[in-house]
């Protein structure tokens, strides 16, 4: 199915609250893989969106008096989608699951599912979380303590139960238990990383109960198609979200184009849902199942999962007003390691910042181009003989491109970082090494010095191109630097798989100065 699109998704967020960083986090990574596979030159569709009904949302809207579809209408607005252009993000449609096309193609589903025979009637009892929308087995229920004194409490995440008895429908999940282990084996790619594939197929082992996907003591959600009284259960509605955005029951040909998708990436919170509910609700329906779900790691601060209902949640605006949205990208990318938690810190931004970015980068990009104004006139020199420092730093590029690709290709971002950081780091030590401005003293190394800053700037071009999906507002500026777009047309075009072919930039390329791509920033007097 080579002409098919690179489909990916990251969660669709509730919208109880404004945005933190641990939403960037996701969104960003996303952002960065899909805009490498464009890159690549593959057809891809970046899906992200939020979510609107259920009761955490509808008490939070009670609770501060207004109406449920007032409270997204406006937090959506206000909040999640400006998020977006915060954080630099090209993604190609953002779903709301209040519109219509997300209604119709939810109740076409679930009719589906219904004629199907996969759901009944029956009554539930037991403990259910508004905070995670999710019913707890009676395993994870215990005793609340502190604040929750006297309150039973989750222990998945720690939120207050409250029981609930009801008349619902159910969907038949315990019959997928062999199915769903079966794909886990035959496709050990499904559920990422290893750590969450073996958490998700223990938890099947266990064996699967029969879920309540249907709510009738409010009416926040989308009505249930055979029987009016009841709303969809939120997350039955929820993950439906990448069919119906895709043009499940509405668009045949659409549909057939991007699904299954390749990637869900969400945090390990929601791996259950993904890798286990979702898998067999598709099953149920006829559907394929997605390719792969990757299941990423929190966001720690002062050692806690940052979370909404925290309150410890950072909003991105903190971190981009001061650094911008290049460095944000950045530093989400290579600091994590994507899969498992980690620390952040005002400390850690604002170093790597200055070492990586503006030192390594920023200045590297800015020392070629003054060399090139001031030795050449700003017009790129033709390249002489490639002696063997060359010839080392051109094979240390192409192998870190192909490293990079293929670290992308396993969703390691940062591993992807590292290695370009070797095309970085290995520019300055040519520089270092080969001194250009020493060169220039002598009259009689001309050639020499063309070949070296021709040299550099090339490797500029290689590296404003592998950037791109990551800082793409310092790229943009490098590629005008460059003057590359004249010869080489637009920096989005550029293929990362032609990226490494040497002498790119023709000679007489009018190089200019940039200001400066990251300049130094002073540590902002509030920290953590
Ligand atoms: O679960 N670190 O929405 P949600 C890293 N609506 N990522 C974090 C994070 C942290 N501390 N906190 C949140 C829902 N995230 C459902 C999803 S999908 C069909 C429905 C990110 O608003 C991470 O991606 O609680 C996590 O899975 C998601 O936000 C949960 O967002
Ligand atoms: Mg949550």
């Amino acid at each position: 199915m080579a002409d098919r699109t690179f489909y990916v998704t990251t969660p669709i967020y509730y919208v109880n609250d404004a945005p933190h960083i641990g939403h960037g986090y996701t969104t960003v990574m996303g952002d960065i893989l899909t805009r490498w596979h464009r890159q690549r030159g593959e057809r891809v569709w970046y899906l992200t969106g939020v979510d609107e009904h259920g009761q955490k949302v509808l008490r939070k809207a009670e609770a501060n008096g207004v109406s449920p579809q007032e409270w997204v209408d406006r937090l959506v607005e206000d909040e999640w989608k400006p998020m977006l252009q915060t954080i630099d993000v090209a993604n190609d449609d953002f779903i709301r699951t209040t519109e219509a096309r997300h209604e119709a193609g939810a109740q076409a589903f679930w009719q589906d599912l219904y004629d199907r025979g996969a759901v009944y009637k029956g009554s539930f009892s037991g403990w259910y979380s508004v905070s995670s929308e999710e019913f707890v087995g009676d395993d994870d229920v215990v005793d609340g303590e502190g604040e929750d004194e006297g309150f039973k409490v989750s222990a998945l995440d720690g939120s207050r139960l409250e029981y609930m008895t009801e008349e619902n429908y159910f969907f038949r999940l315990s019959e997928y238990a062999d199915r769903l282990l079966a794909l886990y084996e035959e496709h050990p790619e499904f559920i990422q990383p290893e750590s969450s594939r073996n958490e998700i197929i223990s938890f099947v082992k266990r064996g699967l109960k029969d879920l309540s996907i249907s709510r009738s003591t409010f009416d926040w959600g989308i009505p249930v198609p055979w029987d009016r009284e009841h709303v969809m259960y939120v997350w039955i509605e929820a993950l439906l979200n990448y069919v119906t955005a895709a043009g499940y029951g509405v668009d045949p040909e659409r549909f057939e184009e991007l699904w299954p998708a390749n990637v869900h990436i969400v945090g390990k919170d929601i791996a259950r849902f993904h890798a286990v509910i979702w898998p067999a609700m598709l099953m149920a329906a006829g559907q394929p199942v997605p390719h792969r779900v990757f299941a990423h790691g929190w966001l720690l601060v002062g050692g806690q999962k940052m979370s909404k209902s925290k309150a410890n949640g950072i909003h991105p605006n903190e971190i981009v007003s001061t650094f911008g949205s290049d460095a944000y990208r950045y530093y989400f990318s290579r600091a994590l390691t994507f899969g498992s938690d980690g620390s952040i810190s005002w400390e850690d931004i604002h170093a790597r910042y200055h070492a990586e970015l503006a030192n390594g980068f920023g200045n590297l990009a800015s020392r070629v181009a003054a060399m090139i104004g001031k030795y050449f006139g700003g017009a790129l020199p033709a390249a002489g003989e490639q002696g063997p420092a060359e010839k080392a730093l051109i094979d240390t590029i192409g192998a870190a491109v192909s490293a990079a690709d293929a670290a992308i290709e396993r969703i390691a971002p940062q591993e992807a970082m590292v290695e370009v950081w070797r095309i970085v780091d290995a520019l300055n030590g040519y520089l270092t090494e080969q001194a250009p401005w020493k060169v220039a003293k002598d009259e009689s190394q001309g050639d020499r010095l063309a070949t070296i800053l021709a040299t550099a700037a090339e490797g500029l071009r290689v590296l404003a191109v592998v950037l791109n999906p990551v800082t793409p507002k310092a790229c943009a500026s490098l590629w005008e630097s460059l003057g590359a777009e004249g010869p080489l047309g637009p920096l989005a075009d550029q293929r990362l798989d032609d990226v490494a072919r040497w002498g790119q930039l023709p000679a007489g390329t009018p190089i200019t100065k940039v200001p400066s791509l990251f300049p130094r920033i002073e540590l902002p007097e509030q920290d953590s």
